[in-house]
């Protein structure tokens, strides 16, 4: 693992040319994606600013244009007429400023007639290296051109200590009011979310209070890119809580989970109706923020998370570049958990249907009917059937086990390369999108999901099934640019 100082790590980009070498080398990697947004050069992280606006899809990632590694994060923006189709615009936000000047950290959109408004951490650092962490806003007009306000919305409270970050805005038709959560940790170092409030976008924010969560006042040290949202008349807490193991998880103390329950913004009391679930049961998938719709279908949200972990490292840092956005997923309230799915669009990324015997694509769907018993399903073995991703399912259990210590790349090991995914219902299909280094399980139509990294090698292109499953492969399409824009 290559070892940076500060300055490599916090290096201001000054030209395209900076990492036009880099992107020539690191687009030539074998495990550029096809299907699914990744860094023009360097890292991607969290999901920022995603809406919809004017009939285009926007969404920012957290970039680091320098290497596979968390440093001066900027917002790279890409945009899409369809969820599916992603093109490169260059930079959404840079560190330009003195109170964002180590880092244009996570946030969020929102679409207002004609303008599309930014709402992000500037990480301010001192000469000393202590943090301040600012909540900032950006207008995006006519020229495709977001433009910071002159200064800060609001600066950290010392209420709390200095995790305060990741805005996510909405629109409250009851209190006819925007709100803004805040990712943060109490000075006793618990995660909590803050809550803002203003009647107007750009002005009038003040602090309305910490959000009470009834029996989850000691979670985790930090909640990190929070939001409630309301879909199919449930209100919905999604948060990414760290510095915490949680059971069944591993080693890993970084989490996405979510409630579903009641949000009294009166009281500032999100009431859950049961305990948390884990939002996906993988071991890559972190961050997730919903998309801002316009007149969205209350009944349906749209979500994208990074496909990764903050403290884990991957196969493709050698090649100085790491992580990808998952597939967008659209999401339902059911039976006292969320529904997710791909978004229907993805299919059409499909090509013909292959031979059942044949090698897997390393871009490829699979659609998986199981008959309800136990079973075996191991994707990207070597020829002989040997290694892979293995999928075990336990029907009395009902629980699918996904172990990657087959796979000729192993990483992460420290933090576990075996998880379980649990389900309520008998496991009776599976449906898979596997790209070039990433594989998104969903099982009973988005009752549970399973999203990890895979480096499969040239001779992991096999796959073997037990008796009694029903297997169809596609293989997928290209549908995002690899684009030198910056
Ligand atoms: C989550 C996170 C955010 C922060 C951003 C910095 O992965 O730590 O809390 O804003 O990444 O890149």
């Amino acid at each position: 693992m290559r070892e940076w100082t500060r300055e490599e790590r916090y290096r201001v980009l000054e030209s395209p040319e900076d990492i036009r070498a880099l992107y020539e080398r690191i687009r030539q990697s074998d495990y550029r994606q096809l299907y699914h947004v990744q860094p023009v050069t360097g890292l991607s992280s969290d999901p920022n600013g995603f809406a919809l606006h004017r009939g285009v899809w926007h969404l920012c990632y957290q970039w680091c244009p320098w290497g596979a590694v968390h440093g001066l994060k900027y917002w790279y923006h890409v945009t899409s007429p369809d969820l599916v189709h992603w093109s490169n615009a260059g930079i959404g936000l840079a560190p330009d400023r003195d109170y964002d000047n180590r880092g244009a950290h996570s946030g969020s959109a929102i679409s207002r007639g004609d303008e599309l408004v930014y709402f992000y951490t500037g990480n301010h650092r001192d000469e000393d290296w202590t943090r301040t962490p600012y909540t900032c806003a950006a207008v995006m007009g006519d020229d495709g051109r977001p433009k910071k306000l002159d200064a800060p919305l609001f600066g950290p409270r010392d209420d709390h200590s200095e995790h305060q970050r990741d805005p996510k805005v909405v629109w409250n038709p009851d209190k006819q009011a925007y709100y803004i959560f805040i990712g943060a940790q109490t000075l006793d170092k618990r995660g909590c979310v803050m809550v803002y409030r203003s009647r107007a976008l750009l002005e009038g924010w003040e602090f309305a209070g910490e959000l009470k969560v009834p029996g989850y006042e000691a979670f985790g040290g930090m909640w990190e890119c929070p939001y409630i949202t309301r879909i199919g008349g449930k209100d919905v807490l999604i948060f990414s809580p760290q510095y915490t193991k949680l059971p069944g998880r591993g080693e890993s103390t970084n989490h996405n989970v979510y409630f579903i329950g009641r949000m009294d913004y009166d009281t500032l009391t999100f009431t859950p109706d049961g305990p948390f679930r884990h939002l996906d049961y993988g071991f890559d998938f972190y961050a997730a923020q919903g998309a801002f719709i316009p007149d969205g279908d209350p009944d349906v949200g749209i979500l994208m998370a990074w496909i990764g972990l903050p403290d884990n490292h991957y196969p493709t840092e050698e090649e100085d570049w790491e992580g990808s956005l998952s597939l967008p997923r659209e999401l339902r309230v059911a039976n006292g958990r969320l529904i997710q799915t791909p978004i229907p669009a993805v299919k059409a990324l499909r090509g013909a249907e292959l031979p059942a015997e044949g090698a897997l694509p390393a871009a490829c769907a699979l659609e998986v009917g199981c008959p309800g018993d136990d079973f075996e399903l191991s994707l990207f073995t070597r020829a002989d059937g040997s290694g892979g991703l293995r999928l075990r399912y336990d029907a009395a259990r009902r629980v699918c086990t996904v172990d990657k210590r087959g796979m000729d790349k192993r990483f992460n090991a420290q933090v576990g390369e075996v998880l379980d995914m649990p389900l309520d219902a008998p496991l009776t299909k599976l449906e898979i999108y596997a790209d070039r280094s990433s594989v998104e399980i969903f099982a009973n139509d988005g009752e549970a999901t399973f999203t990890t990294h895979l480096y499969p090698t040239g001779r992991e292109f096999n796959y073997t099934a037990s008796e009694g499953l029903d297997v169809h492969i596609w293989p997928m399409a290209r549908s995002v640019t690899d684009e030198f824009v910056v």
